[in-house]
């Protein structure tokens, strides 16, 4: 069936084909990334129309003009209502789209739904940016939401001495960014293409707008391969030294940006290392995967005697560094060890503790590893529970994302029968709020951090 085409003049948009690079046009990587392609296209063909399952918005009709548009299909199109800003290729119909560049989203009837980022290729190819059909998406979004985000959490920050993300991705609107502030210095992660194309462009802008002393590229996890893009760190704009100091309700710490673990350090728990200070009791702790010392710091400054508990050497020498320099080294004792093994020992040597925070790495990276994640946080869960004398409090967490929160009770649950404890959960918290938590999107409320006390 021969469907007619759309008429260009239906649609509220204006053409803007050469001008979705965000704020990197004109740079080398947005013009590589702005190369059309047809790679969202089910199927073999340049284009393949929506081949007309049953919907309220009739059959798909190509796109009029070459500006890039993908079609949704219906399951497409109530996903995107549904608020959840990833769209994968089988919510596709038809697309001629921009590898690393906007796309405009329209329904099967050609409906406009929207904007989205496009990342040919990738298990998540469409990460939408708009979804108010009737917005137009200015040439500058991406700057005029940097700019946002960073006002947002301008309020909470002593300007030049602390730290705080002032980008989490998708729920700052900009799909796939990270960005890390330490003092006058920013370190970036893009895990997208988009991403990965506007990075020069953002880097510019914190510096030229912002006032940072430079922007540094730490684009050497694992979050690249999704969208196959290459490992690597850069400086972006500016100038970053090897050491950047910043301080956290009057901690001062240090962080590698070069080379630190993520960023640096993990600005995600901040505030729950302060939760942790005014929460569990006086005496001996033990803070367990404590990387540079966040926590230990914070729970030495209230006076307690802590253990700190890492396999990182060179986390460890750091959180030396900064026992030290805050006054806190008599308090602080540092073990180089495997914790798995560390708290078994402990629990067969009948030794007690006051209080244990445990925050290990994230043990289920994919869902497939979330049965034995489970069963390796229950492991930790009963061995601390077991070391905690009467009163003792444990603050565990968990920044897996494919663990729930429901689950990750459902762990201590398990643990505390195991123990044969009595549990009683004091609270539960996120993420520091500079990590907003967008509530269409799960995968932004990843931390879990739950407070209990043993009777
Ligand atoms: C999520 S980070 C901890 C962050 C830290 N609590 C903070 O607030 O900054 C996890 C830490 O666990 C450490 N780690 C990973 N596996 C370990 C193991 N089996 N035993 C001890 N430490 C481990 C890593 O070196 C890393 O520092």
């Amino acid at each position: 069936m021969t469907r007619p085409r759309k008429s260009a003049a239906r649609r509220p948009h204006k053409h803007r084909k050469e001008k979705r690079g965000g704020p990197t046009e004109g740079s080398d990587r947005a013009a590589d990334a702005s190369a059309e392609t047809d790679a969202l296209a089910r199927g073999s063909g340049r284009r393949r129309w929506f081949d007309g399952d049953a919907s309220d918005e009739g059959d798909a009709a190509p796109p009029a003009t070459d500006e890039p548009v993908v079609v949704l299909d219906r399951r497409g199109v109530k996903r995107l209502a549904g608020g959840h800003p990833w769209l994968f290729a089988d919510h596709v119909a038809v697309g001629t789209v921009r590898d690393g560049g906007v796309v405009r989203l329209e329904g099967p009837a050609g409906v406009p739904r929207g904007w989205a980022v496009h990342s040919a290729g990738s298990r998540i190819p469409l990460r939408v940016v708009e979804r108010d059909p009737a917005a137009e998406l200015p040439d500058d979004w991406a700057v005029a939401r940097l700019d946002e985000a960073v006002r947002r959490r301008a309020d909470g920050l002593a300007p030049g001495a602390e730290a705080c993300r002032l980008v989490h991705g998708e729920a700052d609107g900009l799909p796939g960014l990270v960005v890390d502030l330490y003092a006058d210095v920013a370190v970036l992660q893009a895990g997208c293409r988009w991403a990965d194309a506007a990075a020069p462009g953002i880097a510019r802008r914190l510096v030229e707008a912002h006032g940072l002393r430079g922007v540094l590229a730490r684009n050497d996890g694992p979050f690249r391969t999704l969208d196959d893009l290459p490992q690597g760190t850069a400086l972006l704009a500016g100038e970053v030294p090897e050491e950047v100091s910043w301080t956290h309700a009057g901690i001062v710490r240090r962080v590698d940006p070069w080379g630190g673990q993520k960023t640096g350090t993990y600005l995600d728990q901040r505030e729950n290392q302060r939760w942790a200070a005014e929460e569990l009791p006086p005496g001996h702790a033990l803070d367990a995967f404590c990387n540079d010392g966040g926590f230990a710091l914070h729970l030495a400054r209230g006076g307690r005697g802590v253990e700190a508990l890492d396999s990182s050497r060179p986390a460890l020498e750091r959180l030396e560094r900064h026992a030290a320099e805050n006054g806190l080294a008599e308090r602080i004792t540092t073990r180089t060890v495997n914790v798995f093994e560390d708290l078994r020992a402990r629990v067969a040597a009948g030794e007690h503790v006051d209080g244990i925070v445990l925050d290990p790495p994230a043990l289920a990276k994919r869902k497939g590893d979330r049965a034995k994640a489970l069963r390796a946080y229950k492991e930790l869960d009963v061995r601390a529970l077991r070391l905690l004398r009467p009163g003792g409090r444990l603050l565990a967490c968990s920044c897996s994302f494919h663990v729930s929160r429901e689950e990750f009770l459902e762990v201590l649950r398990a643990a505390a029968a195991d123990a044969r404890r009595d549990v009683f959960v004091r609270g539960v918290r996120g993420a520091a709020p500079c990590h907003p938590h967008l509530v269409t999107f799960p995968e932004s409320d990843y931390l879990k951090a739950v407070l209990v006390e043993v009777g």
